[in-house]
């Protein structure tokens, strides 16, 4: 099947692990489940996916291109409903028995997947589940060349530290935005350390975990105060951030 897209979603459809770890998601449903959301619908590919298991897909995508892209590629599947519109608005009148949406990025800092589940959850029945259903975000102490938060997409940096879990979500509790995390990390050499390496690892569901992929969580580079450290040296920083509102929001400081 060929799918219209925008140049960003023609991007999200080439990254096939991507669609992979989704696809293996959607595929473990039986195909009569009553009705799910796909909540930032793009192309409309996770949808495609969806509309074999669900007798009812409902699909939302707030960008025009994007959602002309999606009601045209799924103009054949009559039990998939397409609708251009802000999910922070919508009007949900059904609960469905899942919520897919895929508005992830790292540490879900500069996407919306946060205030959009918080807003959207309630119209989930009671044993209706979430996919993604989580996120591991992980942490690194680094020396890193360039001195601006940025994503790590062929950039260069050097680890000072293991790499250390720092906070996990379970899509189906409710999540406050404002995110503030304290932690203590152990430098493993000599070196100048300016820098936070966050990874987050997406828990499609309870088997499937995805690392991160070229469109799916790239790690993130943080900037810290710059400090010489030395081995065994234990630095203790604090990262505040608030979800959904962008990567300037971030702010880090030693304690
Ligand atoms: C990472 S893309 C994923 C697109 C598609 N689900 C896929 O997997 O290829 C996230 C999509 O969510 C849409 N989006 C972000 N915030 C939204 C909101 N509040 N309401 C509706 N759509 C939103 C974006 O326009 C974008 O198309």
């Amino acid at each position: 099947m060929k799918f219209k897209t925008t140049p960003y979603h023609h991007d999200l459809l080439k990254d096939t692990d991507r669609l992979a770890v989704f696809y293996e998601a959607i595929e473990q449903y039986d195909s009569s489940t009553d009705l799910a959301y796909d909540l930032g619908c793009g192309s409309g590919i996770l949808s495609y996916f969806l509309s074999s298991k669900f007798k009812e897909v409902i699909s939302i995508e707030a960008d025009f291109k994007a959602f002309k892209c999606a009601k045209e590629n799924l103009s054949d599947f009559e039990n998939v409903h397409v609708i251009n519109g802000d999910v922070l608005e919508h009007d949900f009148t059904k609960k469905a028995d899942l919520i897919v949406c895929e508005m992830l990025d790292t540490a879900l800092i500069d996407e919306e997947e946060i205030p959009v589940l918080n807003y959207a959850r309630e119209f989930l029945n009671e044993d209706g589940r979430i996919i993604p259903q989580g996120i591991i975000n992980t942490v690194e102490l680094v020396n890193m060349q360039r001195h601006h938060i940025h994503w790590d997409e062929g950039a260069k940096y050097d680890a000072l530290s293991d790499e250390e879990v720092y906070s996990q979500f379970d899509f189906l509790d409710d999540i406050n935005p404002d995110f503030t995390a304290d932690f203590k990390l152990r430098a493993n050499k000599d070196g100048l350390l300016n820098g936070l390496k966050i990874t987050t690892y997406t828990k499609l569901d309870d088997d499937i975990i995805a690392g991160p992929l070229p469109m799916l969580n790239p790690p993130l580079l943080v900037p810290l105060e710059e400090r010489q450290v030395m081995v065994n040296d234990f630095i203790h920083v604090q990262i505040k951030y608030s979800m959904g509102k962008g990567i300037e929001s971030v702010k880090t400081q030693y304690l």
